[in-house]
């Protein structure tokens, strides 16, 4: 058994699916609250599959935890559980303070007792994976060098700094306690059930929808987007073979202005499903006011993992978000189902 927390948000939820893809993988546990980001119907294929255990919880429910470790003994746990949107942050950073910094803290204070209490090969072998972000690192200029694992933390939104928290918390157990532990710093990811509040997928459905497609500022900030299936890969790459209490950066070698990505997606929705008056989806494009504090570049020097544990991400740029508009094409029933009345409200309150 592993421990997956955060297994019904977007990434959490393509890592499970890619895991049990493999019929001889170990079973799982997920651990999710279900906010308004987790999604059961994402793991709707696994209804059937008794290797998927879902358990309705928090992270900060410290009884919880502890009885989940001790009825499951699971040989690993990766956290994926946070509030992941920048904007959500900047609106109300509480619920980012409680669950990215006490609930990381509770988890490994449980985690770390029962890691005390094994003996033998589990305690040898086992792993406390924690997902977190390049954001961590603050804002690049044109000109400067992509993160490194050695660059120094300077996070700039509440979302940023709770997740360099944690960081610091996790950091901290395996220094203090010698508690095993790998940190994995991605870049942005995009793919299937990507939570439509984020550029991409947002881009997708509200150019389908005939709505206005919002560009923050002037649409050069630049990202490196690195497709969810190569992000799972990593992450099973660094949980087999990382290097206790070492970070590696993950990303997709793909630097793009937010204008790139989203004139991309127009040009393929123009391909696959143009639209009726012939005019090209582009028209849709719309500058609106500007993020505060909008970081200006992210870039992620993935080298270390490609040196250290030979992990390179498959897809381009290109190749990875037209499998990712293709997947929305063909997902109408998952759309339906997240694009509820408090994603609604959400749009009401951040677009106006
Ligand atoms: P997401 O917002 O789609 O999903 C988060 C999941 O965590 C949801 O299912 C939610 O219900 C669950 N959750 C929230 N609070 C919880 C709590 N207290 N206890 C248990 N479950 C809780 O996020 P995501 O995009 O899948 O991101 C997963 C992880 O990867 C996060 O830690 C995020 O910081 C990190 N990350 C994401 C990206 C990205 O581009 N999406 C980039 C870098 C790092
Ligand atoms: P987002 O997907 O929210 O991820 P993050 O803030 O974690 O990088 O945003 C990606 C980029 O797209 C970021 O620079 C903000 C920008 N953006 C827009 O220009 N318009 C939008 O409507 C959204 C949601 C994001």
């Amino acid at each position: 058994m592993i421990l997956v927390t955060g297994g019904a948000g977007f990434i959490g939820a393509n890592f499970i699916l890619d895991w049990l893809g493999n019929p001889s993988a170990e079973g799982i546990v997920n651990l999710d609250k279900l906010t308004y980001a987790g999604n059961l119907a994402t793991l709707d294929s696994l209804k059937n599959d008794s290797r998927h255990i879902f358990v309705h919880g928090d992270i900060g429910d410290k009884e919880l935890i502890a009885k989940l470790l001790k009825e499951h003994q699971p040989r690993a746990i990766i956290n994926f559980a946070a509030e992941s949107h920048v904007d959500r942050s900047i609106h109300g950073p509480a619920e980012f303070m409680q669950t990215n910094i006490v609930g990381t803290f509770n988890l490994l204070e449980c985690a770390c007792k029962y890691w005390n209490s094994l003996e033998g090969d589990i305690k040898e072998t086992f792993r406390f994976h924690h997902v977190s972000t390049d954001e961590v690192y603050g804002s690049l200029s044109a000109s400067d060098p992509a993160f490194t694992e050695a660059n120094s933390y300077e996070p700039n939104s509440p979302y940023s700094a709770s997740k360099a928290a944690s960081d610091h918390l996790v950091r901290a157990w395996f220094h203090t306690y010698h508690f095993p532990v790998v940190t994995t710093n991605c870049s942005n990811n995009y793919g299937p059930y990507h939570f439509p509040e984020k550029l991409i997928p947002l881009v997708i459905l509200n150019a389908l929808s005939s709505k206005p497609l919002p560009i923050y500022g002037d649409g050069q900030q630049i990202r490196d987007w690195l497709y969810v299936g190569d992000h799972c890969s990593a992450i099973r790459e660094v949980l087999a073979k990382g290097k206790l209490g070492e970070t590696y950066n993950i990303g997709g070698w793909n630097e793009k202005t937010n204008l790139d990505v989203v004139k991309t997606i127009c040009r393929i929705l123009d391909e696959l499903k143009p639209r009726a008056d012939g005019k090209s989806y582009k028209e849709q494009i719309t500058f609106v006011k500007d993020r505060p504090g909008h970081d200006r570049r992210y870039a992620i020097d993935a080298g270390k993992v490609e040196r250290e544990l030979g992990w390179r991400p498959a897809e381009t740029f290109d190749t990875g978000i037209r499998k990712t508009v293709q997947w929305y094409l063909d997902n109408p029933v998952w759309i339906e189902g997240v694009v509820s009345g408090s994603y609604r409200d959400w749009l009401q309150k951040q677009y106006n």
